[in-house]
């Protein structure tokens, strides 16, 4: 090849790594052919043949016989990613006072409807086909009938219990509808495995940065959580949790493989297996939230770390709140071989869950809705994805970085290190503009300057205007500091 092709194919290389870097092509997802690619470009075929394999060499690019190239769910760091949190000191536990402090801080964030909450995850309601959902959950309180005014025992509806059974079949989980019981959400969910699996005083190793739902859960039954570095491309760190486990006594690890909010990140195969065994052999359980599973950027559902379940040590968790609706408050758990302690504890929590809303969620699965509905709401957030990313690049200080989400809706914001998310969202909240700080999710010193956002919107002016401001402030904090 002569010198001139050559520039050109590396041209090629670096505008399909551009739009990996952007999440216009997200992990996981398949590229477009090469034939397509170069009627797009207006290129060779050899000039994209060639583009591709240099990426493939860079471990950017997979290719896939008889199907075509991949995204690599693994592929290298870009200089723009967040990395992993190296350690925490001491293996830092939640300071419990902290996070019981920012509960009503929380809430009152939401209440203010004139608010623009950047940074918390639920389905955008444009997607649904709302006439759909709104028949079915009709027709649940007409089958229903005065039997849905009565108290629900768990385990819940059976019509949905089968369908969830169902769904799970598709990425190779099988379940019986009897494994399952049916709960207030997924925070609910995991408020039955934590009491199901531990006691207080107990601990409770969990990835960080995470969701501090989950932290405020762990913490309201005066358990101590962990902290165990997340890595953006494996999920939990495998090597930090056996470290862990030598030094403390952990009585459960509560996980989310499949897409940590805020990360994103999707954990291999390989390393599922790897923690269920580890798990299993001590005695450990293994809580695991699977809430964003369905949301995936890649081409196929990830299986959920219970398929390597053989004792009954997995405590699976999980909602429809992110993938359909978060109001009708419908969740569930498969609990293994703690089934009996966690439904002991729900009947007494709240006896059981809703069986109108359930028996009309069963509608909607069994019409296949739900397996439309999460196509849409998948191509949404493929869409959405790049308009947030563009954004950051434009409006976020110089040397911001931004995790690569493989699925979900949330991604982990590093601003400069000037920059106090704290009191960012302290300054953003003060315009209606709600952008989580990162000490809210993590308890690593690094997270001062990270914030949480939410790409499951609809993008719009408003939105935009919104990151401006923020990204407007974030740069005012660091001429502030310099001078
Ligand atoms: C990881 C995770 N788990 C649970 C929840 C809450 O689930 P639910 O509304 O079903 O209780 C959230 C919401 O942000 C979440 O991100």
């Amino acid at each position: 090849l002569n010198n001139q092709n050559q520039k050109l194919y590396e041209k090629v290389a670096g505008q399909i790594l551009g739009q990996i870097q952007l999440g216009v092509l997200p992990l996981g997802k398949k590229v477009p052919s090469i034939r397509v690619f170069s009627r797009q470009l207006n290129v060779s075929l050899s000039t994209v043949i060639h583009a591709y394999q240099i990426l493939e060499n860079q471990n950017v690019l997979q290719s896939r016989p008889q199907s075509g190239y991949y995204v690599n769910a693994a592929a290298p760091l870009s200089d723009h990613e967040p990395r992993k949190v190296k350690e925490f000191p001491n293996f830092s536990k939640i300071p419990v006072k902290k996070i019981d402090m920012e509960v009503p801080h929380v809430i009152s964030a939401f209440s203010d409807p004139e608010n623009l909450v950047l940074s918390l995850s639920y389905p955008a309601l444009e997607v649904l086909s709302f006439n759909a959902l709104k028949k079915s959950l009709n027709r649940g309180i007409e089958r229903q009938g005065m039997q849905g005014l009565k108290y629900a025992f768990p385990l819940g509806n059976p019509a949905l219990r089968i369908q969830i059974a169902r769904h799970y079949l598709d990425c190779g989980l099988t379940l019986s509808p009897d494994d399952l019981y049916l709960t207030n959400g997924c925070l609910e969910s995991v408020l039955l495995a934590v009491n199901a699996v531990a006691q207080a005083g107990d601990t409770i190793a969990v990835e960080s940065p995470v969701f501090a739902g989950l932290l405020m859960t762990i913490n309201s039954m005066r358990m101590k959580a962990l902290a165990i570095p997340l890595d953006p491309r494996q999920g939990m760190d495998l090597d930090s949790l056996k470290k862990a486990m030598r030094r403390h006594r952990i009585k459960a690890v509560l996980c989310t493989p499949n897409f940590n909010n805020p990360m994103g990140c999707l954990m291999p195969d390989d390393n599922k297996k790897q923690l269920v065994e580890m798990l299993a052999e001590r005695n450990i359980a293994l809580i695991e939230n699977d809430i964003y599973g369905d949301m995936y950027l890649g081409e196929s559902r990830p299986k959920p770390a219970k398929v390597y379940d053989k004792t009954g040590n997995v405590v699976l968790c999980s909602s429809f709140s992110k993938s359909l609706a978060a109001g009708p408050r419908v969740g569930w758990i498969a609990a293994g071989k703690y089934h009996s302690k966690a439904v002991g504890y729900k009947f007494m929590v709240n006896v059981g869950a809703n069986p109108a809303t359930e028996e009309g969620l069963a509608q909607f699965l069994e019409n296949g809705h739900y397996k439309r509905h999460l196509r849409k709401l998948r191509k949404f957030l493929t869409e959405q994805l790049p308009h947030f990313t563009l954004a950051i690049e434009k409006y976020f200080p110089e040397g911001t970085k931004y995790s690569r989400p493989a699925g979900g809706s949330n991604l982990w914001i590093e601003f400069p290190k000037e920059v106090d998310s704290s009191k960012l969202h302290r300054e953003a909240w003060a315009k209606k503009i709600i952008i989580w700080a990162g000490p809210l999710y993590s308890f690593s010193p690094k997270a001062r300057n990270c914030s949480i956002l939410q790409f499951g919107h609809r993008w719009s002016e408003r939105i935009g205007q919104a990151l401006k401001i923020v990204g407007d402030l974030a740069k005012k904090q660091i001429v502030n500091r310099s001078s």
